[in-house]
């Protein structure tokens, strides 16, 4: 492994890069996140159970790991506690190896109810948000009106600052939206029982990575969502609210671009979107016997977070191409190819048709890329099962064809292929 690694989703989310995480953990001292919030989900297995993580790194699994949450990340801080607290009854050291930057943004149950308000008052044109309050906790960043976890520790300037930004959104609560106005008292006097219990965590993160790096630790920088949702790059609006390409590791976790060797670009051997928005290679997910229905229900494609269903579809290799050249990637990893196990053909989108001429990257906003229409380029499937394969050798010729057009169009190595959920299911080419 390359000394300090960023891990990116390149597509919509969901592209299992908690498992890769936690594999690559054998060779890393810290784990880092640095953008999202507790709208994130990742699963991992690990010895045959099942760990669903939100806030807490997935380095949290493999002993000895220390893992840091940057100020990119936007934190609720009663979750993260109950997070922790169900990982530590599960018998997993938590709170001792975690350390948390004193400038993470917090989010309260205002910015939650402002999020289900404005996704009830856009009716059709929704963006499919988490309603973790993920959007209005940026909107306060940005105009900076935000409380931040250093401001925990300080309880009449907390409270001072509470009564402003609260008196600023219940007004739009309930002038614009019609919703219940949302209780000071009840927002402080939680904040203040779980500051006492997040003080113990809360660290210099910045600080602490420099010194990390400096004493020779290998560092993992785990993203959350993927490329194609962020704020900046992604298909807007229906985005997240953050940047989730690697450039941000740097930003989210305080440490400077060259600390960052190598990233790791994360893409399902399919592509999947939850929530609203363009997706030019979607595929019918509802009738039985397809490949869009086989990857939805075999590839048990439901949100962590919010249990919906995800749209699957078609590798979008014009997607993956731009995800690829906007991170920076040096190498990819593969997951799920077994869900494609069994099907006679698969496409890969290679471009689309927009406007009379054939583009050969996903364009900018959701506008056009709802306009494009998918070019694909069939492959062979293969008939055997990929489930668990653990070496190049082990997967059909058909399998190797497939991922080598990948690695073709996006000029970038394949260097490592996830083959199930499991920790050990993953195949390293040399
Ligand atoms: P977000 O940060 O929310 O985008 O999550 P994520 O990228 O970590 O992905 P998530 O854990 O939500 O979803 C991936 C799912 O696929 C999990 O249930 C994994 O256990 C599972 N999974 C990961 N890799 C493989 C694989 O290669 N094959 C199969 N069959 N399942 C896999």
């Amino acid at each position: 492994m390359a000394k300090n690694v960023v891990v990116v989703g390149l597509q919509w989310g969901d592209e299992g890069k908690g498992k890769v995480v936690d594999w690559l953990t054998e060779h890393a001292q810290g784990v880092v996140r640095f953008h999202g919030g507790h709208n994130a989900g990742h699963t991992l297995v690990v010895d045959g159970v099942d760990y669903k993580l939100n806030l807490v790194p997935s380095g949290i699994v493999r002993k000895g790991v220390q893992c840091y949450i940057g100020n990119g990340v936007v934190l609720e801080p009663h979750h993260l506690l109950a997070e922790c607290k169900a990982l530590e009854a599960r018998g997993l050291e938590v709170r001792s190896r975690l350390k948390v930057s004193p400038g993470c943004p917090l989010i309260f149950s205002y910015h939650s109810a402002l999020d289900i308000a404005r996704e009830a008052a856009k009716g059709a044109g929704k963006i499919g948000t988490t309603a973790k309050g993920i959007g209005p906790i940026h909107e306060d960043k940005v105009a900076r009106r935000s409380l931040h976890v250093y401001d925990l520790f300080h309880p009449q300037r907390f409270g001072e600052k509470l009564k402003e930004v609260l008196d600023y959104h219940n007004f739009v609560l309930t002038q614009r939206f019609g919703a219940s106005a949302i209780s000071y008292q009840a927002i402080y006097d939680q904040a203040m029982a779980d500051a006492e219990e997040l003080h113990p965590l809360v660290a210099d993160v910045s600080a602490a990575l420099y010194q990390a790096n400096k004493a020779g630790h290998n560092l993992l920088f785990e993203g959350a969502h993927g490329t194609m949702l962020d704020i900046d790059h992604g298909t807007y609006p229906f985005v997240t609210s953050s940047n989730c390409v690697a450039g941000q590791a740097a930003a989210g976790s305080g440490i400077g671009p060259g600390m960052l060797h190598h990233v790791l670009g994360i893409a399902k051997a399919y592509c999947t979107r939850v929530g609203g928005g363009p997706f030019p290679s979607e595929l019918d997910i509802a009738t039985a016997d397809t490949p869009g229905y086989q990857m939805s229900t075999k590839g048990r494609e439901f949100g962590t977070v919010t249990g919906r269903k995800r749209r699957c579809g078609w590798l979008d290799v014009a997607a993956l191409k731009r995800a690829v050249q906007l991170n920076g990637v040096s190498s990819l990893c593969i997951t799920k190819l077994d869900i494609l196990d069994g099907l006679p053909e698969l496409k890969l989108c290679t471009g689309y048709k927009l406007d009379g001429k054939t583009v050969e990257l996903l364009p900018l906003g959701a506008d056009d890329v709802a306009r494009c229409e998918p070019i694909y380029e069939a492959l062979p499937g293969w008939k055997e099962n990929t489930f668990g394969a653990r070496s190049p050798e082990a997967l059909p010729a058909n399998a190797r064809a497939y991922l080598q057009r990948i690695e073709q169009l996006c000029e970038v190595p394949i260097n490592t292929v996830s083959t199930g959920p499991a920790r050990e299911e993953m195949i390293l080419k040399q």
